[in-house]
């Protein structure tokens, strides 16, 4: 008995289909821009896990806190015999969720990345040898092909990850995510929650520059992937609060004149000293614009669980 399915819904070879085409469009354009997706090769998220551990970095705590008192409340509300875990990596957040869900039949992960996907399902199959585990190779951000597991079913969408979408994009996420439900069904979604800026800004700027290297870490991306010839140290890291469209920005900053080759697209950019190319945004949010962006995709908003100090919220949608 094999419980363990793994499905590709990407082309063999679009991820770098899709890295050209970001680089190609982000360094022509002014300001110039890449999507944050791109700092999770093997040396990204392992800087990513690192920031979690990082005393200034609250986001990971607080929701592991949220979801371990709340798991029970979850399982009785939903009932969910499929958990479907949007951008699983690891899946160490939901061993809480699943081992909570009582009626739990099946487990589909969704990730882009192989290599975490089938180190995720073997760590919990091992624990976990009756449940179903389907992993689906695919990018969420793409519209799916869900396998025909149980009902109901209970979407996650952990870690805050909703807030590298802009504001568009959260709301053709939220659609295609609610196109995957039937009525009943629910999305578990986890929020960073607008604070003072101090706060904020230090968990994207810690002090021991872990933040700083995973963001310098995209060149390093360019430069391997790419063949391109970015040298990290003419860039300094930042962090800035937009107060205005409430979400945190972290951009490279050319600290001279400099022109990089990326050979692969034929390509030549030119950075003025002090230019600022933009590497992720990531939003922070109030209940009443997350209960409003999920009314706009058919999820009305059951239950809204902050940590202790208010930091972070889960949510918990039904669709309608
Ligand atoms: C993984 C997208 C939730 O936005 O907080 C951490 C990524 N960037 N430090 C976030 C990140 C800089 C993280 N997410």
């Amino acid at each position: 008995m094999s419980p363990f399915l793994m499905t590709r819904t990407l082309p063999e070879h679009a991820t770098e289909a899709d890295l050209r085409a970001d680089v190609l469009h982000g360094l022509t354009r002014t300001p110039k821009a890449l999507p944050p997706k791109w700092f999770y090769d093997a040396r990204g998220s392992e800087l990513f896990e690192e920031i979690t551990r990082l005393p200034e970095y609250y986001p990971t705590r607080a929701e592991r806190e949220i979801l371990l008192a709340r798991a029970p409340e979850i399982a009785d509300a939903t009932g969910a015999r499929t958990l479907v875990e949007l951008g699983s990596g690891s899946s160490e957040k939901t061993r809480h969720l699943i081992e909570a869900l009582p009626g739990l039949h099946s487990y589909v992960p969704v990730d882009v990345s192989e290599s975490a996907l089938t180190r995720a399902a073997e760590a919990l199959l091992a624990d976990h040898p009756g449940l179903s585990v389907h992993a689906l190779i695919a990018d969420f951000t793409r519209g799916l092909a869900l396998p025909g597991t149980p009902g109901p079913r209970l979407a996650a969408f952990l870690g805050g990850t909703i807030g590298n979408l802009l504001p568009a994009e959260r709301t053709a996420f939220l659609k295609s995510v609610r196109s995957l439900l039937s009525p009943g069904d629910a999305l578990l979604l986890g929020t960073d929650l607008v604070k003072d800026e101090a706060t904020l800004v230090a968990a994207y700027d810690d002090a021991r520059g872990v933040t700083a290297a995973f963001n310098k870490n995209v060149l390093a991306v360019m430069n391997r992937e790419l063949d391109a010839d970015f040298e990290p140290d003419d860039f300094d890291h930042v962090a800035r609060w937009d107060r205005e469209q409430e979400w945190i920005e972290m951009r490279l900053r050319a600290r001279t004149a400099l022109t990089v080759k990326i050979r692969e697209l034929d390509l030549v950019v030119h950075f003025e000293a002090g230019e600022e190319m933009r590497t992720e945004v990531s939003a922070k949010f109030r209940q009443e614009g997350v209960r409003a962006e999920l009314a706009g995709a058919g999820l009305a908003l059951t239950q809204w669980w902050t940590d202790e100090a208010g930091r972070f919220a889960l949510s918990l949608a039904t669709a309608v």
